[in-house]
């Protein structure tokens, strides 16, 4: 029983964080687990409302859930420090584009986007900025439900509606299958 203790007081003191105060809360198995958790919650309400707006009003309508809804789902499921958003090697959103950092993983991503039969992840705790921050990057694999919006052949109404909206779109030509991009969970490490 003396190996996980010295495992977990390495892991604390790597972290420079008081031993008692919350233990694993800020470990990077435990930030990893809530990272993955924020994916799991944005996800899965992203493509939701997605869904339902295009059953309501078509392809269109969908893209005002895109452009308006994504954002607020993102920030409701951020807080506490935690901010979850989307990247990619080609974005429709320019305030999408990745820092250097996340390019680097999008492109071993784009080669591999699932691994065993699940998203590939990755993640850092960096110094970069003076302030330790952790990093979690989750593959988004395309699938059928967005080819309609970034696949090979758009609808001529939805075409013109992304160009007004996006003139400077990248994200068409996808197939299903292909890297369309990560959800990035941030999180600054509290410094004791
Ligand atoms: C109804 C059209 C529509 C569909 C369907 C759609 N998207 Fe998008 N997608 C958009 C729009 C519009 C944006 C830009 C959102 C913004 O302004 O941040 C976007 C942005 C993104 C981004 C952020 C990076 C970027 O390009 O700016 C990712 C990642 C993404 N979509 C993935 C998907 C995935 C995965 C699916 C399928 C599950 C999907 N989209 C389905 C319209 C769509």
């Amino acid at each position: 029983m003396t190996k996980p203790t010295i495992t977990t007081a390495l892991l604390c003191s790597l972290l420079s964080m008081p031993l008692l105060a919350q233990p694993q809360a800020d470990s990077p198995e435990a930030m990893v687990a809530e990272a993955r958790s924020l994916v799991k919650s944005f996800g899965g309400s992203l493509k939701q409302a997605l869904q339902a707006a295009i059953k309501e009003g078509g392809l269109t309508n969908g893209i005002g859930v895109c452009k308006t809804v994504a954002p607020e789902i993102a920030s409701n499921n951020s807080s506490g420090g935690w901010v979850i958003s989307r990247t990619s090697l080609k974005v429709r959103n320019p305030e999408n584009t990745p820092t250097d950092w996340q390019e680097i993983q999008l492109l071993a991503m784009d080669r591999q986007p699932v691994k065993n039969g699940k998203p590939v992840e990755v993640w850092q705790v960096s110094e970069a900025s003076g302030q330790p921050a952790f990093q979690y990057m989750s593959a988004i694999p395309t699938q059928k439900l967005c080819l309609g919006c970034h696949g090979k052949s758009i609808a001529p109404e939805v075409k013109a509606k992304l160009a007004e909206l996006y003139p400077e779109d990248k994200a068409t030509g996808f197939s299903e299958g292909d890297l369309r991009g990560a959800f990035v969970v941030t999180r600054d490490v509290p410094v004791n």
